[in-house]
């Protein structure tokens, strides 16, 4: 378990209070699973999934972006396998009512019945479980007006099954040729009926899915390459390497796709968990969709006359859970003046705010000289105006947004036109010239950075 002052109360406590993220449909007593990302919450998504971006398309020419949608062809799952396989086992209660995992029955995921005594399912008293019986986790509408007429969808669980069905198009337009990947971010659905501890596993979420095409041979070589280029990435965003690890699947464990994946987990305070999947899925997507669409899909390599069916080797992310893991990496209280303080100590270039401008009083021109300066700012990174309440106030507030900079303005700023730069992390204020402190501020935007809590 992890040894700071983070706990998954906590994080959800401030997430609430901040409006980062809260329960949807609250005014109806809210919705199982299901989140509401606000303001600074959207700009922290934002920022994991530009990230992501620029690891899978900016720093690199061999992967191209996708945007499939979200209803496809029924057909698509068939193949997949989705329809017959993608299930849970679940036992009811006849007593409470209640849906539980079979697998999750034990005291190591201490799901608990919802009467007294708190005891697992299946051991109270009047507990009165079913036969398991498998359930899919795709949730199903219809196309067309009348129900019954029409034909039945799914949301898709996965967004990786829209790169397979569009890859002979990618291939005819994008120019390339294995290796190659096809990237995509989007949301998918999964009908869980565990509970999610927060945005850990919820009904509705973002995935990052890269597939990348390989020739057959090299498939192993590059499952190897994208297991580092991943971890990689983690950590470049500023999370502890102590917190992440990489863990390979039992063969017990692999999906019906894959012949090798591993987990990057991280420890959440409710344990390791995993972040991201990465499985080398062989041939099976690509094989599985010809054979049930007709289509032909292979790469034919015209230089050598070599004709074969890719394999594919897969990082999936989830934005919400890279998200959780910033949030739980960042999070530590100290005190300041004999006083608490929380703070996300968040790598700055993911901190929703990079920089708060505030007028130490709300006259003698103060607030009019704050706007100018913000004004400077805000076309070079996100800034907040805040005029509201004492300074120390307004300096906690930032700091529990994870703000890395405050700028304030005081009556010395009007008379040289310098302000005083806070960091979040040393609490340091130095004087920087109003022009030079855009140039001063992205420098250290670019600087490297590790987590203070590392050294702490
Ligand atoms: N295409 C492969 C695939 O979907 P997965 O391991 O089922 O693999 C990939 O999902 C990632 O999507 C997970 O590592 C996790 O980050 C995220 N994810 C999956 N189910 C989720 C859920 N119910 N809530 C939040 N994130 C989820």
């Amino acid at each position: 378990m992890p040894d700071d002052a983070v706990t998954m109360d906590k994080i959800v406590s401030l997430c609430k209070r901040r409006g980062i993220i809260f329960p949807a449909s609250e005014i109806y007593g809210g919705i199982a699973n299901t989140y509401d990302y606000g303001h600074y919450g959207v700009l922290l998504k934002r920022n994991v999934v530009d990230a992501w971006w620029q690891a899978m398309i900016g720093d690199r020419d061999d992967i191209v972006a996708l945007d499939s949608a979200i209803i496809q062809h029924p057909r698509t799952w068939e193949a997949s396998g989705h329809l017959a396989g993608f299930t849970d086992p679940l036992v009811d209660c006849r007593t409470c009512g209640q849906r539980f995992r079979a697998d999750h029955l034990d005291a190591e995921h201490d799901v608990r019945c919802p009467r007294k005594p708190s005891v697992l399912p299946g051991q109270g008293p009047d507990c009165n479980l079913t036969e398991a019986r498998e359930f899919n986790l795709m949730f199903e509408t219809t196309i067309g007006p009348v129900q019954e007429a029409g034909s039945t969808v799914y949301l898709r669980p996965e967004t990786a099954q829209g790169i397979f069905l569009d890859f002979k198009t990618v291939l005819g337009f994008a120019r390339r040729k294995p290796p190659f990947g096809i990237a995509q971010v989007g949301k998918s659905f999964r009908n869980e009926i565990t509970p999610g501890n927060f945005i850990f596993r919820t009904l509705e979420f973002e995935q990052m899915e890269m597939e990348y095409f390989v020739p057959p041979d090299d498939a192993h070589r590059w499952y190897l390459h994208w297991l580092e280029a991943r971890m990689d990435w983690y950590e470049r965003l500023g999370i502890r390497g102590d917190h992440l690890r990489l863990r390979a699947h039992e063969q017990d464990e692999l999906s019906h796709y894959s012949s090798a994946t591993s987990d990057v987990e991280y420890l959440y305070p409710i344990g390791w968990q995993e972040l991201e999947g990465i499985a080398n899925r062989g041939n099976f997507d690509l094989t599985q969709h010809a054979q049930y669409s007709g289509e032909k899909l292979e790469y034919f390599d015209q230089q050598s006359g070599e004709r074969y069916v890719p394999h594919v080797i897969e990082p999936a992310a989830g934005v919400g859970r890279a998200t959780l893991a910033l949030l739980c990496d960042a999070y530590d209280e100290d005190q300041i003046g004999g006083e608490a303080r929380t703070v996300l100590k968040l790598h700055p270039r993911m901190a929703p705010v990079k920089v708060a401008v505030l007028p130490l009083v709300r006259k003698d021109g103060q607030p009019e000289l704050a706007h100018e300066v913000r004004n400077l700012l805000r076309r070079r990174m996100q800034t907040e105006y805040d005029e509201g309440g004492s300074i120390g106030r307004r300096y906690r507030r930032q700091d529990e947004i994870g703000t890395p900079w405050c700028v304030t303005i005081d009556h010395q700023s009007l008379e040289d036109r310098t302000v005083t730069v806070r960091d979040r992390d040393t609490l340091t204020q130095d004087r920087v010239a109003i022009d030079e402190l855009p140039d001063v501020l992205a420098g250290k935007l670019e600087a490297a950075w590790i987590s203070p809590k590392v050294a702490a």
